[in-house]
């Protein structure tokens, strides 16, 4: 079984965006090691991120990304068991920035498998980079 999870937040206050640099390097091989996959986007203040993985390194990683203060209003949208497979097998962690500051606001209200699948149709519209 797999595990993963879907989540908005926002750069906590007094942040420069490019502490969302160190996180994606430390995350990228912090996720190599653990079996973890998935894809971070970034608009300036927002974020949005899909993680999947072996569920007890999810669970763990769910825990620390919810007391990570380097982030605020954590809002878990999906989280969930499935089979497999992976969705992005070949990204440890693919870091996209999004140029429409609207764009997140689409989340809003949207829970679950509807969440996921507007990030996912939304992927093609920010540059992601893996
Ligand atoms: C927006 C955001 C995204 C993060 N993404 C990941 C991630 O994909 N993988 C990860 O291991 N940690 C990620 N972190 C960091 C975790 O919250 C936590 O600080 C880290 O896993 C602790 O690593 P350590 O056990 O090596 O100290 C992220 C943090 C933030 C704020």
């Amino acid at each position: 079984m797999l595990r993963c999870l879907f989540y908005t937040s926002l750069l906590a206050s007094g942040e420069s965006p490019a502490t969302v640099t160190d996180i994606v390097r430390a995350a990228r091989y912090k996720n190599r090691l653990q079996g973890v996959t998935g894809v971070l986007v970034f608009d300036g203040l927002a974020l949005a991120q899909y993680l999947e993985g072996p569920p007890g390194v999810l669970a763990e990683l769910r825990e620390l990304l919810s007391r990570d203060r380097r982030h605020s209003g954590f809002h878990v949208r999906l989280d969930i068991e499935f089979a497999g497979p992976r969705f992005f097998p070949g990204w440890s962690l693919a870091f996209g920035i999004c140029t429409d500051p609207e764009a997140f606001q689409r989340f809003e209200g949207r829970e679950g498998n509807a969440a996921f699948d507007l990030f996912r149709s939304m992927l093609p519209e920010f540059d992601v980079e893996a």
